[in-house]
């Protein structure tokens, strides 16, 4: 199938990157969230990414302009309408997910494919809620999108080889490396990724060191480019709480019981970088 209109829903740290890179290689994108503001900054961040990838020489003035040309921002969910791929990227919540998902059942013509980029969240029980199950898919971009090649494919358990297909097509589009995972709690990335991010969170609560020294030790002797507290800060820390929670429930398995600190930090609305306080303080 020929993915020509998309839509993207949601605009805040993972959905204004999704928008830049479809918008950017030639997709029409309509941007949809319920906040008027994030809408706003979200068109201000894809412009202030795009000036910086137009410095760096990595892409040109004039394809910077088509790509902007290219965005259009609303806040109501029927302007996905005439989009043949939607990707979700709104709150990491079952209960958001299923609402929407449903509501874009309805609006969607039958052939478009809905996708989520939940970080964590069963596709195939977001899929039960719509009536084209073969045709819900996981695209879990990662953050920053505009940068980072990755892209974990997930299949539902009624996701179709065309879906699957399609979907592979538009990320090899996208000049994003597309990589096949099934179904389970957290995928490969969350999966792997949260119990060491969590282990860091315990060691920095329990004493172990400081939140610099977790920090250097992981860049500097592990080879990681961020240590796993500034990467959190980066992910958000609610986004990393509902991960964790969800790899919990999932497999009832208690090490991936979330880090009391970090229920805490979420609590009190240290979210990391996007709230200028986490781990670490952000201008
Ligand atoms: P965010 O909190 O920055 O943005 C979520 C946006 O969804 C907000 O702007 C909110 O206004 C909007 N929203 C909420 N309900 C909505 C609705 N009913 N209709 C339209 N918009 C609605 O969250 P973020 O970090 O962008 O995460 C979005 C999704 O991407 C989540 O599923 C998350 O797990 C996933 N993800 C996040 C990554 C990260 O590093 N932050 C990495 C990969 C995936």
């Amino acid at each position: 199938m020929k993915i020509n209109a998309t839509a993207v829903v949601g605009g805040g740290t993972m959905g204004n990157g999704i928008a830049h890179v479809l918008a950017l290689n030639g997709y029409g994108v309509m941007l949809v969230d319920v906040n008027d503001q994030i809408l706003e900054q979200a068109l201000g961040n894809i412009t202030a990414n795009l000036t910086r990838q137009v410095k760096k020489e990595l892409i040109t003035e004039a394809s910077k302009a088509a790509a902007l040309e290219r965005i259009r921002a609303e806040n109501d969910l029927s302007a996905c309408k005439s989009a043949d791929l939607v990707i979700e990227a709104v709150t990491e919540a079952l209960s958001v997910k299923k609402e929407v998902f449903q509501r874009l059942d309805k609006i969607c013509h039958n052939e478009a494919i809905l996708a989520t980029n939940t970080s964590s969240i069963s596709v195939t029980e977001i899929a039960a809620v719509t009536n084209r199950p073969d045709k819900v898919i996981g695209m879990h971009f990662m953050n920053p999108v505009p940068v980072m090649k990755l892209v974990e494919i997930v299949r539902g358990l009624a996701t179709s080889d065309l879906t699957f297909q399609t979907v592979e097509e538009t990320c090899q589009q996208l000049h994003k490396t597309p990589v096949e995972v099934n179904d389970y709690p957290g995928f490969v990335s969350n999966r792997v990724l949260l119990p060491m991010l969590n282990e860091a969170m315990y060691c920095l609560m329990e004493g172990v060191a400081s939140k610099e020294s977790i920090d250097s030790v992981m860049k500097l002797g592990m080879g990681h480019p961020m240590g796993p507290l500034t990467l959190a800060d980066f992910i958000g820390l609610d986004v990393c709480l509902s991960i964790l929670e969800v790899l919990h429930n999932g497999f009832g398995d208690s090490k991936y019981r979330p880090c009391p600190l970090l229920k805490k930090m979420v609590a009190a609305g240290y979210l990391g970088r996007k709230s200028g306080r986490g781990f670490y303080e952000y201008q």
